[in-house]
């Protein structure tokens, strides 16, 4: 898929502009606070509906004004496909093809992204969450199934969370009469919603499992290709119990994923109820990457790690292709700077398959097929 064009309405720091982009490689050059990343992150917005940076959806509004809108046209194999993304102080609200989605989820899939920037250094470097974040963007992106499983676990997980901070609080302020819920009760509530985690753990589970296998060997050979051959990269899924590494499919592996989860839930209760939330599931996921052997996290320097989350995003956009019979976008910001020479050019080498947007303050080295956009204070400067 390409984006072809994108039109900004007092997005950021751009009042209204309009960009038409290459299908190959799109170098948004600039010096720095111009709006090079702003654009991009224009871009990633259409892809799953939320910015990478931003806490809240109106921060994006241009200082001083009451709204914002992004207008983006991408072409896939079947057609075009325009998205319009409406930021109001409290609200958002997004159009596909000029018809109102009632969900966000509904956008999944429109345009696919992988996203990288010197940021991204925390996918490996920083807690499991970031990790977690990265399987879920690249499953959601694949499947909308997956990001509904996703957004109803999450919705599960935060009752039992109250459910048992309440019963905690109340047990611990010892008033009898504060307690309308006697444990018995309690333990009931708390099963039912065993029951519905267990069955979305279970699915989760099994779709990050087959992602992390699936990447293993793109990952691994990126940075095979990155490194020269001198490192090897693996990586490996870790949930709640030791799960075999190979893709893993049909009904009977949910339903043995389930009886785990369940039997885990049951067993952590007791825990739980001391640590005030639930402490097992999917919602506690891992990817362990390991460089010869050795934990990345832990024991490798910046360089190792930058090359590694880097090798991890180019596999993302393989198995995204492979999955969705599309090679999704390439987004690169600010990240040629941090790069050597040699693996500068190597990475260009590596996009040449789909199209790129690459932010930089200067010019990188001749790119084929490639269109300069330069920018100046939020405007595309023309000559
Ligand atoms: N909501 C906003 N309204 C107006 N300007 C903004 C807003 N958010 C960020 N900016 C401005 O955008 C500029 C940074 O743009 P950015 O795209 O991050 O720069 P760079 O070209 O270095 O990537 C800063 O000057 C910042 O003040
Ligand atoms: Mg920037």
């Amino acid at each position: 898929m390409r984006v072809t064009k994108i039109k900004l309405l007092n997005f950021r720091n751009y009042q209204r502009a309009e960009f038409s982009f290459s299908p190959g490689a799109n170098i948004i050059v600039g010096k720095n606070a111009q709006g090079k990343t702003n654009l991009l992150e224009a871009i990633f917005t259409c892809a799953i509906g939320k910015s990478m940076r931003a806490a809240r959806d109106s921060e994006v509004i241009l200082f001083g004004q009451e709204n914002a809108k992004i207008e983006l046209e991408v072409e896939k194999k079947f057609g075009k496909t325009k998205i319009e993304i409406y930021f109001l102080k409290n609200k958002k609200a997004i159009k596909i093809n000029g018809l109102p989605i009632r969900r966000t989820g509904e956008l999944l899939g429109e345009l696919r992204c992988v996203f990288f920037s010197p940021d991204e250094l925390k996918l490996i470097k920083e807690s499991p969450e970031d990790r977690r974040r990265f399987m879920d963007i690249s499953l959601s992106q694949i499947s909308k199934v997956y990001f509904n499983i996703l957004n109803k676990y999450d919705k599960i997980i935060r009752s039992r969370n109250k459910l048992i901070k309440d019963f905690k609080d109340k047990n611990s302020v010892k008033k009898s009469n504060l307690s309308t819920l006697n444990l018995e009760d309690f333990k009931r509530m708390i099963s039912v919603y065993d029951v519905q985690l267990s069955d979305c753990a279970a699915k989760i589970s099994l779709s990050r499992n087959n992602l992390v296998v699936s990447l293993a060997p793109y990952a691994k050979r990126a940075h095979e290709f990155l490194t020269d051959g001198a490192e090897e990269l693996e990586i490996e899924y870790q949930t709640s119990f030791s799960v075999e590494a190979s893709v893993l499919n049909g009904n009977e592996v949910v339903e043995k994923f389930k009886e785990k989860y369940l039997a885990l839930y049951e067993k952590s209760l007791e825990k739980d109820l001391a640590l005030g939330y639930t402490s097992v599931g999917p919602h506690r996921d891992d990817i362990k990457v390991l460089i010869n052997k050795i934990d990345v996290k832990s024991f490798c320097s910046q360089g190792q790690q930058r090359t590694a989350a880097l090798s991890l995003k180019l596999a993302e956009l393989e198995i995204i292709n492979k999955q969705t019979g599309e090679m999704p976008i390439l987004i690169l910001d600010d990240v040629l700077s941090e790069l050597d020479g040699g693996r500068r050019t190597k990475l260009l080498k590596f996009c040449g398959s789909t199209q790129t947007f690459i932010s930089s303050t200067d010019i990188p080295e001749k790119i084929k097929n490639s269109k300069i956009i330069r920018i100046r204070s939020g405007q595309e400067v023309r000559n």
